[in-house]
């Protein structure tokens, strides 16, 4: 969908989108609608159940005296409540409405509003942003979708009395919505295209925005002895690869914040295995690590003046003759001793030695990682929070404080000595399982073990990550989580 910003102006085509607030208050575009019309708009609202609430819209088609093919009235709540996420919430619902309405063309008149408790600029930008996040889609592998299928809406243009001000509240908005789009688009392509090789050849090309990539293969991952990821992948015909993604904006040496995400590029399991129903999902076990490249893109895009790291461990869960075993002892990078109890509790392998090679290699001032962990943070949390686990306080409230900004929220899980007993192994110097209860917590107990003395946080994303329906600001898939909330914790705390 293209977005455009432009003056207020009658369209000759397409549809014309109009504010109305809550208790059917009409803004100043629908009041001069609804007399050129004759009443067209308020006879409409008579006749449905429509009031003006935030996402409810009401189209009239064919509207007679006007050019345009249809007007859209759309909710905007209360004028107090209109916040940043309350827009795109608004853009959102009007990227549905019109996604399959034979519409082309939009044109949105966002009319200023007496006590709006954003700015019209903001509003506007934040509409386009909600837009265009709801009409994302996954469609390279639909070869036969007739065009009356496909979504119609082609353009959005927001009409604003200032719009080379809009455009310009837009501009970095745009680069985060490319940036959750390319993370979607990596969570939503199968397991037998984004192999852990494809998604490290798919970082490389993110070294065209000036982010400096490396990847570490088998040999080297050997070499250095992240054995626990390894062993995760040894029974795989793909080998683990390890991205490092660098971007340096802070234009001195300071020491980075580190991103690190899990990448299992499919998971059935191991010896362990899945379950056959459902399996499919666990293509989207690298949602960690495609966050963690679309953090960096976006960082990268806006020229964030501060110093980041991305590390995406890459590797793939197989059964096979030479897959690891349950009751394997493995050595991590560390030194520490994991004894392997369920294969399929592979994630917290993974990240152990991918946590603490970022810990050992950039002495990050502070560690952030990102995982589809474990189906226990859904049983408690659902899909509306993801879990936070954290050894710092003040990284945590930063964390928090970003997630109700950016509407991607967070829910702090405890994490003390209490659960350290649940990992205790009979024979090497802890176990991968703790057992059903708590899992979440369970695994996040092991993590801690790898990130030394770093302020650290650990994001499981399990919930969040694929959305089995439409969502506000985005459709049934991959939800890209954690790009925005991960850019705005940095716009916030880490930027000078
Ligand atoms: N990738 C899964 C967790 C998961 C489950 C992500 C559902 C998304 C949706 C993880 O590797 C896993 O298999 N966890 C196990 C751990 C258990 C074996 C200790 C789980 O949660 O069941
Ligand atoms: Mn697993
Ligand atoms: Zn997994």
């Amino acid at each position: 969908m293209k977005i455009a910003f432009s003056g207020h102006a009658l369209p000759k085509s397409g549809a014309i989108l109009v504010p109305v607030l809550e208790g059917r208050r009409l803004g100043a575009t629908a009041t001069a609608l609804d007399r050129r019309t004759k009443g067209a708009l308020t006879r409409a609202l008579e006749a449905s159940r429509f009031d003006g609430k935030i996402e409810e819209t009401l189209a009239v088609l064919a509207p007679r005296r006007l050019a345009c093919s249809r007007v859209v009235l759309v909710g905007f709540g209360k004028a107090e409540a209109l916040d940043a996420l309350a827009a795109q919430r608004i853009g959102g619902a009007l990227a549905a409405q019109l996604a399959h309405s034979g519409e082309e063309a939009a044109a949105f008149a966002i009319d200023e509003l007496a006590k709006a408790a954003t700015p019209v600029t903001s509003i506007a930008a934040n509409i386009a942003l909600g837009a265009s996040l709801r009409g994302y889609r996954f469609d390279k592998y639909r070869t036969t979708e007739k065009r009356d299928q496909r979504p119609s809406l082609k353009s959005l243009t927001l009409m604003v009395d200032a719009p080379t001000a809009a455009r310009k509240a837009f501009a970095p908005l745009a680069s985060t919505a490319q940036a959750v789009g390319a993370a979607r688009d990596l969570v939503s392509e199968p397991a037998n295209v984004v192999t852990p090789q494809a998604f490290a050849a798919a970082a490389k090309t993110s070294s065209a925005l000036g982010i400096k990539v490396e990847v570490l293969g088998a040999r080297k991952l050997k070499e250095l002895g992240l054995n626990l990821m390894l062993g995760v992948g040894q029974g795989s015909a793909h080998e683990p690869q390890l991205v490092v993604l660098r971007w340096n904006g802070a234009g001195n040496a300071s020491a980075p914040v580190a991103f690190v995400g899990k990448g299992l590029t499919f998971d059935t399991g191991g010896i362990s295995i899945k379950p056959a129903a459902g399996m499919e999902e666990m293509k989207t076990d690298m949602a960690g690590a495609a966050t963690v490249l679309g953090v960096l893109r976006a960082l990268a895009a806006r020229k964030a003046r501060v110093n980041a790291v991305g590390i995406c461990a890459l590797a793939e869960n197989m059964p096979s003759g030479t897959a690891q075993r349950p009751g394997d002892v493995v050595k991590s990078m560390s030194g520490q001793t994991v004894e392997v109890i369920d294969t399929d509790a592979e994630g917290r392998l993974v990240l152990s030695d991918a946590l603490w090679y970022t810990h050992d290699r950039f002495k990050p001032r502070a560690m952030i990682d990102l995982a589809t962990l474990t189906g226990s943070i859904i049983v408690a949390l659902g899909s509306e929070y993801a879990g936070l686990f954290a050894n710092d306080d003040n990284l945590a409230e930063q964390l928090l404080s970003a997630g109700s900004a950016t509407g991607e929220r967070l829910w702090r899980m405890p994490l003390n000595e209490t659960y350290d007993e649940r990992i205790k192994s009979d024979i090497a110097d802890m176990k991968n399982d703790g057992g059903r209860w708590g899992d979440s917590i369970n695994a996040a107990v092991m993590l801690k073990r790898f990130v030394g003395k770093t302020p650290w946080a650990h994001l499981d994303i399990a919930g969040v990550a694929w959305a089995t329906e439409d969502r506000p600001i985005a459709p049934k898939g991959a939800t890209g989580f954690g790009v925005r909330l991960l850019d705005r914790y940095m716009a916030d705390s880490c930027e000078e």
